[in-house]
């Protein structure tokens, strides 16, 4: 095993040309891949393939797909279908991020549909008058609800990408708000949890809770027709069913009668934004993944660029998982120190995603010890569900969405605005609301990346990403708030392990996000003696009370043609090929 003389940190990119040289093993000496080749040049598919959080979400996409739909108005209806049958973890009341790539001429965007601060919001808004966190402020009433993003994907979606209309992408979720579905295991769990929350709104206990308020029995069908009426109305009139007329004007009145700040130009003008996917190289695979104001794919590819000066399948599976921890703890530093909506922040993407300044940060690392965080210069300092969703779609042709979607919190605030079936996001808490203060997720961010700002979209963890490599790819991603990141970091070294697509969702997950300073993990996911290691080397460890993640994954094959998919078996979601 190889030692490492260097401890000081990449703190700024200053330093990296500042530290001794890294004494490299094998891989670091590797030229950088050229480009991998792209797929699009191979055989389509033999079959398409969908990964959703619920079965009825895969179907809906299902029968776009046999109606002659491509991927994209398949991503329309699972999103759709999803927003009715999981509302627990996103919906029209969201938003959420899509990473697309059309077969026919390469296409890869990425459609950032995430949520806004209202135009009345403000940097304090959740401090008192001494400047101190206001409790639950961001995560509780109107005044934790950015302006929705979802439905105007739904309709740029279709009109930009799709074969069919969004009238008939949005049939199978119009139906199953109109008829109901039954209640399954993790909705009750769900509404049970969440039951207080919902008994405060009127409309959300009618739909979720039983005439008595009480929690509804597993299999009793629940019918949301204002949902299917507001569906209607994007059926009708795309994103101006939702964004202006009467639904707008529900909103608006619904959210300012509880104290919210939602105007109708708030609504009006809410736009999703296409951006540039990042994209990154790691031992000859090609890495795309969502770039901010989502920082999970500036974080996978920075971690992944500090693994790659490691032979991962050289060492033993303990000091493998220290450095993929400290290489998970170094991302998220920079995570809270740089990063925001790149319309307000600049932020040195190519810097941070760069291989001179993993190398720095990579020489900051020993192979016998663990780094306190405390010890990267950053700055200052609540576990997961399920809430929050993702799918995975390939269709016959290539084509292939990545959407990871949410209302943040279990039912976002839990207040569905009347009239119109759309419980509101909590998504502000998102921001950093105070400097060093960190929100439900344990994350702490600086006062200028991802301060509130009217119109400014909050940094999010949410990481749709595809992994390419001349022999196949992965469509993937999770939900899990801070956790999505290490998620998506071990994900994509299961895939280049040459895991299957069932395996990799099923794989044990462990985590770590520069503060607070420990490894949560799932159990199953260290043995006794990498946690004995770890602790030797000064590690923290906990394991987790509960599993996290709801992990969707395709894989595809090139040379047999072999799709799979696999949903995580810590939810019930269903993968189908087709
Ligand atoms: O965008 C984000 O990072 C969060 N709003 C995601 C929340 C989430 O994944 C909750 N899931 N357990």
């Amino acid at each position: 095993m190889r030692n490492v003389t260097v401890w000081k940190i990449a703190a700024c990119a200053a330093c990296v040309a500042a530290f001794a040289p890294w004494s490299a093993p094998s891989y670091a000496d590797d030229p950088a891949p050229a480009r991998i080749a792209r797929p699009q040049s191979r055989l389509p598919a033999h079959k398409g393939a969908i990964a959703s959080a619920y079965p009825l979400a895969s179907q809906a996409g299902q029968e776009m797909l046999a109606a002659g739909g491509n991927a994209f108005d398949a991503a329309v209806a699972v999103s759709a279908a999803l927003a009715v049958v999981e509302p627990t973890s996103s919906g029209l009341g969201g938003g959420g991020f899509y990473l697309l790539h059309r077969q026919a001429d390469g296409l890869e965007t990425m459609l950032d549909a995430r949520e806004k601060a209202p135009g009345a919001a403000t940097r304090d808004m959740y401090l008192d008058p001494a400047g101190n966190p206001i409790a639950r402020a961001s995560v509780a009433g109107p005044l934790a609800a950015g302006i929705p993003g979802e439905p105007a994907a739904f309709d740029y979606l279709a009109r930009r990408f799709g074969k069919l209309t969004l009238k008939e992408s949005l049939q199978p979720a119009i139906r199953l708000a109109r008829e109901g579905f039954p209640v399954y295991p993790r909705l009750q769990a769900a509404i049970r949890y969440k039951r207080e929350l919902l008994l405060r709104s009127p409309d959300a206990a009618k739909v979720f809770l039983t005439a008595e308020g009480g929690v509804p029995e597993l299999g009793a069908i629940i019918k949301q027709p204002d949902l299917a009426l507001t569906l209607e109305a994007m059926a009708a009139q795309g994103a101006k069913g939702f964004y202006g007329g009467r639904v707008a004007q529900d909103l608006v009145n619904g959210v300012r009668a509880e104290g919210g700040i939602w105007t109708l130009e708030d609504l009006a003008s809410y736009r999703v934004i296409e951006r540039k996917p990042l994209v990154g190289n790691y031992h000859g695979a090609r890495i795309v993944s969502s770039s901010p104001p989502s920082s999970g794919g500036v974080a996978l590819l920075n971690a992944l660029n500090i693994l790659a000066g490691f032979d991962l399948k050289q060492i033993d599976s303990g000091t493998r998982k220290h450095l993929i921890v400290e290489a998970m703890r170094r991302a998220f530093r920079d995570r809270a120190v740089y990063l925001g909506d790149p319309d307000f922040v600049s932020m040195p993407l190519a810097l941070l995603t760069g291989q001179d300044y993993a190398a720095g940060q990579r020489s900051s690392i020993r192979l016998d010890k663990a780094m306190p965080s405390e010890l990267l210069p950053g700055i200052e300092t609540t576990p997961v569900g399920l809430h929050t969703t993702h799918f995975s779609v390939l269709d016959a042709s290539g084509n292939r969405v990545a959407g990871t979607l949410s209302v943040n919190l279990y039912f976002g605030t839990g207040e569905m605005v009347p009239k119109t079936g759309v419980l509101l996001n909590n998504t502000m808490d998102d921001f950093s609301i105070k400097p060093g203060t960190p929100n439900v997720f344990g994350l702490v961010g600086n006062a200028a990346g991802n301060a509130i700002a009217p119109n400014k979209r909050p940094l999010s963890s949410m990481t749709p990403s595809f992994v390419e490599t001349p022999k196949g790819l992965m469509i993937f991603g999770t939900p899990g708030g801070s956790y999505i990141i290490s998620m998506v970091i071990l994900g994509t070294l299961d895939y280049l392990d040459g895991m299957s697509a069932a395996e990799i969702v099923k794989d044990p997950r462990y985590h770590h996000q520069y503060l607070p300073d420990v490894i949560e993990y799932e159990k199953g996911a260290l043995s006794q003696s990498e946690i004995s290691r770890l602790e030797a080397m000064g590690h923290k460890l906990e394991e987790g009370s509960r599993p996290w993640g709801n992990m969707q994954v395709i894989t595809w094959d090139f040379a047999s043609g072999k799709v799979e998919a696999a949903a995580d078996p810590r939810g019930e979601g269903e993968g189908l090929i087709y």
